[in-house]
């Protein structure tokens, strides 16, 4: 029989477009299910009584890990796992597991308080980047480049941010490029190097530039398998920072964009996706 899929997310992006329409050559049947609407909780939840697996596409820093543990707990089968998120959702969080199995991430600490920021300053110095522990799309990542500008920055912080909002990581500014491995099960699908826009320091993996060697670097696969090890096979945006001492982990996408690598790679990402679904529900 045909398997149903249900891709929950906030909206239909570029990546979702792509996946139900590759859906039928995949043989699968693919749906959104906006995760405004599960009514996870009841354990008749159509989204998942309905579905074989749930694949979840939520951008969103709180909705995903929710709408996963509670599909997952009612039997679902979900894709990335609910821990595999969770680990992912929580920048901190997941720099101290990556660290903790010897994957090499920026040296950071945890800013709770302006004290926490002036020992951060005081420890790793100047360029040093402020940003949320939970965050998404580049939003208040911060560059201190002079430190006349710290503390005023961090006025921010305390006066507009609630307390879950002011939960911030303060690292070391790695300027020497940065790549996006895209992960599907174990491996590297596509990978490209992040490209910025205008006058904004910050890169965006949306605008990838190809670079089809990329994935193929023993020392990127190194990383890259080390990640998989710690969370589990699925699907993840892997970035990384080039340094003259390696590859860095800057963090892990649960739900990756991949426009930006889709050019890098012949194999259609969409479908390989599909394929790897495939495979899990065997
Ligand atoms: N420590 C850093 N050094 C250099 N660039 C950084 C650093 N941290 C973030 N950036 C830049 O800012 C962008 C967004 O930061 P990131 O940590 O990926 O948070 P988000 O979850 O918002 O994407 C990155 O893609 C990178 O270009
Ligand atoms: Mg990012």
């Amino acid at each position: 029989m045909k398997h149903r899929i249900a891709i929950v997310a906030d909206r239909l992006g570029w990546e979702e477009r792509r996946l139900i329409e590759a859906a039928p050559a995949a043989g699968i049947d693919a749906e959104w299910v906006n995760d405004e609407s599960l009514g996870l909780g009841h354990r008749d939840a159509p989204a998942v009584r309905d579905h074989d697996l749930l694949l979840i596409r939520s951008r969103s820093y709180t909705r995903g890990g929710l709408a996963a543990t509670l599909a997952e707990a009612d039997g679902a089968r979900v894709l990335n796992t609910a821990s595999a998120i969770h680990t992912c959702e929580n920048k901190l969080a997941l720099r101290a597991v990556l660290r903790a199995a010897e994957i090499p991430v920026p040296d950071f600490r945890l800013v709770l308080s302006r004290k926490d920021y002036g020992r951060a300053l005081e420890e790793l110095g100047a360029p040093l980047v402020l940003k949320p522990v939970h965050g998404g799309m580049g939003k208040r990542v911060a560059l201190v480049r002079d430190p006349d500008l710290a503390h005023s920055l961090y006025d921010y912080v305390e006066d507009l941010g609630h307390a879950f909002e002011q939960a911030c990581l303060a690292e070391e500014y790695l300027g020497g490029g940065s790549v996006r491995c895209l992960v599907i099960g174990r491996e590297i699908a596509a990978a490209a190097e992040f490209e910025s826009a205008g006058t904004d320091w910050r890169s965006n993996a949306a605008l990838g530039n190809r670079s089809r060697a990329l994935g193929q670097d023993p020392e990127v696969r190194k990383v890259v398998d080390g990640v998989v090890d710690l969370l589990g096979p699925g699907i993840y945006g892997v970035d990384l920072f080039r340094t003259p001492d390696g590859y860095l982990v800057n963090e892990v996408n649960h739900a990756p964009a991949w426009r930006g690598v889709d050019s890098t790679t012949e194999a259609d990402i969409a479908s390989s996706v599909l394929r790897y679904v495939q495979e899990v529900l065997g």
